[in-house]
């Protein structure tokens, strides 16, 4: 049996906490080392996750020196992710960097030029991918029964949350619209072109449509906005090819539609393999700790990738053309603002 990953950990904030230490502590590796500035989630995050306090660090590059470390975390913002991820590198220290990368597709360009002219694993954390209602969907639409992709509709919603003082859409962009703008070219294939539409309803509350054509000749649109309530679900997306679509609801349901006959005038109607409508929902019944958002399976693909493992991931790559897609949608919902 190999040893286990020793990992070090910068910003132990509260997406470190609830998340992702929880969840890459369920794998094959021992958190080594952890880092942040603030004093009070040193202390918390070394108590409940068992890092004695010699190994509890509040400067990120004294962390990336150690030479008792096998690979690197960051969620800390997406300044420090390209300033610390870059050095992290520098390092060959593979690397889980939260989403975003960076604060600009260029920055985040950097991370993936600095990642292959090295050598070093980098997965970013766009778990979207690794959900499970998502990975069931995007293997039934990459199978060779689904065919070429026509269309893409859905909509990721949020709260105004980031606007309690300032409106400003930055967070929301940043931190919440990324994830699709990698989840649709992984589900569609590459984007030829984005453009969005804006309505304000009022200041902090924000509706995008955002309008997609891919390579393939497919169209796609996508809804985000500010103004619902995070008490409830707010993601929903539809693939259609020729006959066929699948559906995720709110990532606890899949729907997989075929091209079944008529059954009202059939004495011997029933469902049928092959042609009948197939569902999948989680057993919340059993008693397993299963993580259906997808946090535990990508920070697995992270611990195979980081021992060398070469596997089909969000790497730095898909971090910088997500950055680059939703920048392209900004500028475009910003043309779009009322004169
Ligand atoms: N994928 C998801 O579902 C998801 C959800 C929430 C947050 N995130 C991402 O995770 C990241 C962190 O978000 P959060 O909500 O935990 O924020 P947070 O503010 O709670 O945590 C960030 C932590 O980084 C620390 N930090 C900042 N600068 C540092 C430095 N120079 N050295 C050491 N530590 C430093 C802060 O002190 C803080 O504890 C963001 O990029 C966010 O987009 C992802």
């Amino acid at each position: 049996m190999s040893a286990p990953l020793r990992l070090g950990w910068i910003g132990c904030g509260t997406h470190a906490n609830e998340m992702l230490l929880p969840q890459v502590t369920r794998h094959d590796v021992v958190l080594q080392a952890i880092c942040d500035i603030s004093q009070d989630s040193l202390a918390s995050t070394g108590r409940r996750y068992g890092v004695a306090p010699e190994n509890r660090m509040s400067d990120w590059r004294a962390l990336l020196a150690r030479t008792d470390i096998d690979a690197v975390g960051l969620a800390m913002g997406p300044q420090q992710h390209h300033e610390v991820g870059l050095a992290a590198i520098a390092r060959d220290l593979p690397l889980f960097i939260e989403k975003p990368p960076a604060a600009t597709s260029r920055q985040a360009q950097e991370l993936a030029d600095a990642a292959k002219a090295r050598g070093v694993p980098v997965v970013v954390g766009f778990m979207k991918r690794y959900s499970t209602a998502n990975r069931i969907a995007a293997n039934v639409i990459h199978g060779p029964e689904f065919g070429a992709t026509a269309s893409f509709l859905g909509q990721y919603m949020t709260a105004p949350t980031y606007f309690a003082k300032d409106v400003d859409y930055t967070g929301f962009y940043l931190h919440h619209c990324v994830h699709y703008f990698d989840l649709i070219p992984h589900l569609m294939g590459e984007v030829a072109t984005v453009s969005a539409r804006r309505h304000e309803l009022e200041p902090g509350k924000l509706l995008l449509h955002v309008d997609f054509r891919f390579r393939n000749g497919g169209l796609g649109t996508l809804v985000m906005g500010t103004h619902q309530s995070r008490g409830t679900p707010m993601e929903w997306w539809q693939v259609m090819g020729d006959h066929r679509r699948v559906e995720v609801r709110n990532l606890h349901e899949v729907r997989y539609f075929r091209s079944p006959p008529f059954k009202v005038s059939r004495g011997d109607a029933t469902l049928a393999d092959g042609e009948d409508t197939l569902v999948w929902e989680p057993n919340f019944t059993v008693a397993a700790n299963e993580d259906h958002k997808g946090y535990h399976a990508i920070l697995g693909d992270f611990v195979r990738a980081a021992r060398g493992e070469k596997l089909d991931l969000p790497d730095a790559a898909a971090g910088a053309r997500a950055l680059a897609l939703l920048e392209q949608a900004i500028a475009s919902a910003e043309a779009d603002r009322p004169r």
